[in-house]
């Protein structure tokens, strides 16, 4: 079984298909990277493969279930992280995770090991009693992937995770990324418009624009296919 399949999946607005017959294959464990422009269809492909909106076309499978016809199997298998910040300010973190735990009806006694767990992998421990309201932008996005794994989903969405954020901030969200990949032993995928965060990070990239993947491999050949294509002049002695 493959953590995610999708079938010629397809997204139209109007005039407009932002998701093109897509048909890919993500392994179990893979960190899976989608790359590509503003506009390319990345959020609407979590958006499908996440149950908030419905395909034009096509289908897929998350975690063997299919999104239109099982979708509270598909739901309670993934975790996400929009781009769009969800968090209550006026609660604390540790309130938020609580909350998400809640919803999703972990006991109480599992609840509170989760939140030490999740608040710990994403280093926000000492900060589990402050008000979200007075976070950095870098804490609440930490938080943010810490509640996306609250409730220990198998495939973990990430949509444009270090979007907006400084250099070292940045750098620090790839390590718990790295890091939560390797001990939670979730898959994960990614959408991202930074060529380095893709390259450092995931094990595939599939490079995505208006709605189609136009290249996928890892990131290896992918630079490899790139560098064929790159002309070098060389100058005759002595011009
Ligand atoms: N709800 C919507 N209604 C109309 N057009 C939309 C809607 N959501 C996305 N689009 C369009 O679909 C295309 C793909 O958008 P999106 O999936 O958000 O791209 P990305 O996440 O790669 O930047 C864009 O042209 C966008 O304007
Ligand atoms: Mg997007």
């Amino acid at each position: 079984m493959y953590a995610i399949k999708t079938h010629e999946l397809t997204k139209k607005f109007k005039g407009l298909t932002a998701v093109d017959k897509l048909n890919i294959e993500i392994e179990k464990g893979e960190l899976f990277g989608m790359l590509g422009p503003n506009g390319a269809g990345k959020t609407t492909t979590l958006k499908m493969l996440s149950t908030l909106i419905k395909p034009t076309s096509g289908t897929a499978e998350v975690w063997g279930y299919n999104i239109q016809t099982q979708k509270d199997e598909v739901r309670s298998n993934i975790g996400m992280v929009f781009q769009d910040p969800s968090l209550d300010i006026r609660l604390t973190g540790e309130e938020n995770l609580d909350f998400h735990a809640r919803m999703y009806g972990l006991p109480k006694q599992k609840r509170k090991e989760r939140i030490s767990e999740v608040l710990d992998l994403v280093e926000l421990t000492e900060h589990a009693k402050t008000l979200v309201i007075n976070y950095s932008g870098g804490m609440k996005r930490r938080l943010e992937i810490a509640r996306g794994l609250m409730h220990f989903p198998h495939v973990l969405f990430l949509d444009e995770p270090t979007l907006g954020l400084d250099v070292q901030t940045r750098r620090r969200i790839w390590d718990y990324i790295k890091r939560m990949a390797r001990e939670e032993e979730v898959t994960i995928i990614l959408t991202t418009h930074y060529l380095e965060e893709a390259d450092y990070l995931c094990s595939r990239i599939a490079i995505m624009d208006f709605g189609r993947i136009v290249a996928l491999d890892n990131s290896k050949n992918l630079k490899d296919s790139v560098g064929s294509d790159v002309i070098s002049l060389q100058l005759d002695d002595g011009r």
